[in-house]
């Protein structure tokens, strides 16, 4: 039978850790962290996720801005916030809360943040930067997954991972990160012909489709680590992942649940990028 990986625990202990680090940052600089987080629309997942991340903040002791603008917003209004923000001294990390409305292209939202404020690691300079391993900040949910298995003490070098989905927010980074760490990584998508012959050679599975139980029981190899970035609303209310927990859990070493494994990694994450960045505004460019 499966450990299960408690994302809600690793998370506090890393909050802990960055608000006892801001404390001592402040003292000894007087900076405080500043986020700025801007939702545009009124998506209801995103305002869920906009909230969690302000009390995040809060919580370690950061200075949190919150935008909130109505669905109409035109791009050109948010390019010149955004360009504010970029001046804006007490400000060192800048969220925009994705998906955007249709009529606002979100590479143009984040190719306009400053790549040193862009503590979602979205903006093209901080993916190169990860593609060629230098210094940037990295996207938060493929971060928090690579926290997740250090924490637990699961071997990354030498190991087969086999990542499902391409996305630019997890699939894609994650791919680098796994790879930095010498895991030889393959990426399936929609056109992978037989997806469950791949996910069989994993050691660390890595579920980040966006579709509710597709990775079965028979396509888990015996001992793997099971990686879950879903979060999917069934039609009778019920939240799943990309993974059928039942299924999947007593053939896999360590397993992540949904909701408590991935999720609340990603606002840990979040705050580590921006005390980064805060540290970091110290300094010369
Ligand atoms: N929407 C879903 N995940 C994320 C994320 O990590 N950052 C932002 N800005 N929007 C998201």
């Amino acid at each position: 039978m499966a450990n299960i990986i408690d994302g809600n625990k690793i998370s506090q202990v890393i909050r802990n850790e960055i608000k006892e680090e801001t404390e001592r940052f402040k003292i000894d600089t007087g900076i405080v962290p500043g986020l700025a987080v801007m939702l545009v629309g009124d998506d209801p997942a995103s305002k869920i996720y906009v909230k969690r991340k302000e009390n995040a903040c809060k919580e370690v002791g950061f200075y949190s801005r919150e935008y909130k603008l109505p669905a109409e917003t035109d791009e050109k209004t948010v390019l010149s916030m955004i360009d504010e923000l970029n001046r804006d001294p007490e400000i060192h990390g800048i969220l925009v809360q994705l998906p955007l409305p249709g009529h606002i292209h979100s590479a143009h939202i984040i190719e306009a943040i400053d790549p040193a404020k862009d503590v979602d690691g979205f903006h093209p300079v901080n993916i190169g930067r990860l593609l060629t391993g230098r210094p940037c900040h990295m996207a938060c949910t493929p971060k928090g997954i690579m926290e997740l298995l250090d924490r637990s003490g699961i071997p990354i070098e030498g190991k087969e991972a086999v990542i499902v989905g391409r996305s630019n927010i997890v699939g894609k980074p994650l791919f680098l990160m796994l790879l930095a760490r010498n895991a030889t990584v393959t990426v399936c998508h929609t056109k992978t012909k037989d997806l469950a012959e791949v996910t069989r050679r994993a050691d660390i599975l890595v579920a980040a489709a966006g579709k509710a139980e597709m990775i079965r029981g028979e396509m888990v190899r015996e001992g793997a680590v099971v990686i879950d970035v879903g979060i999917n609303r069934l039609d009778d209310g019920r939240l799943v992942g990309d993974v059928a927990f039942s299924e999947a859990s007593p053939r896999s070493s360590f397993i992540t649940p949904v909701p408590g494994g991935v999720g609340p990694m990603t606002i840990a994450m979040l705050l580590r990028n921006t005390l980064d960045a805060a540290r970091r505004s110290r300094k010369d460019p």
